[in-house]
């Protein structure tokens, strides 16, 4: 089942967060990053997000907002979340965005991952959007696979992300909505 989270999913939003960053980046992230993240402080920033976000799983990024959605395993357990709203730093207003897709590793190649991406890039066409883009790291080789498989592929766009004080070589995906 897929669905909005809210600020009280908080804990789970975490786990999953920061067990997906561990399965698949490690070697591409410095260990020191990876094992020190915190879920207490993750759990924070996520419910603060949602809390400030408003409601429906609304969330920002500066002036750019998304929707988080939370997919839930046949028992309940959050599994895996997806972000997607406004295409950050392009000037192209039918553009949307995946800002984020993790999956715990538990739930790689289940099939919630699908569903999650379908259901983010559901909302997108919704909202009106034509394409969308999204970031990967450019050694993620199994998250690059995946969005293949649905129909991704890179437009050619390449940067060095260096917010996390180290850097990321990632590159663009591009798809059209609504085909
Ligand atoms: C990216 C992610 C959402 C994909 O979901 P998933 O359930 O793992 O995806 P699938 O299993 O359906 O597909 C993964 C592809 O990798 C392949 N794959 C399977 N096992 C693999 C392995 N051990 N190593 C590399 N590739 C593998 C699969 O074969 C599949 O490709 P194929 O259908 O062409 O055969 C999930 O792996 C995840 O959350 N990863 C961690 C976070 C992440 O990387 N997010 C993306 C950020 S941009």
């Amino acid at each position: 089942m897929i669905r909005p989270a809210a600020p009280a999913d908080a804990d789970m939003i975490a786990t999953v967060h920061i067990a997906a960053w561990r399965g698949a980046y490690r070697g591409a992230m410095p260990d020191s990053y990876l094992d020190g993240l915190s879920l207490e402080t993750v759990s924070a920033r996520w419910r603060r997000r949602l809390e400030d976000g408003g409601g429906d799983g609304r969330f920002a990024d500066g002036d750019a907002s998304a929707t988080l959605l939370l997919g839930e395993d046949a028992t309940g357990r959050v599994v895996g979340i997806s972000g997607a709203g406004s295409a950050r730093g392009l000037d192209e207003p039918t553009t949307g965005e995946l800002w984020l897709i993790n999956l715990d590793p538990v739930a790689w190649g289940t099939g919630v991952g699908a569903d999650l991406l379908a259901s983010a890039t559901g909302l997108l066409g919704a909202e009106g959007c034509h394409a969308a883009v999204l970031w990967v790291l450019e050694t993620n080789g199994r998250a690059r696979r995946f969005y293949e498989k649905w129909g991704w592929r890179p437009d050619g766009v390449t940067r060095v992300d260096q917010s996390f004080g180290f850097p990321l070589a990632e590159v663009r995906y591009r798809r059209p909505l609504g085909l």
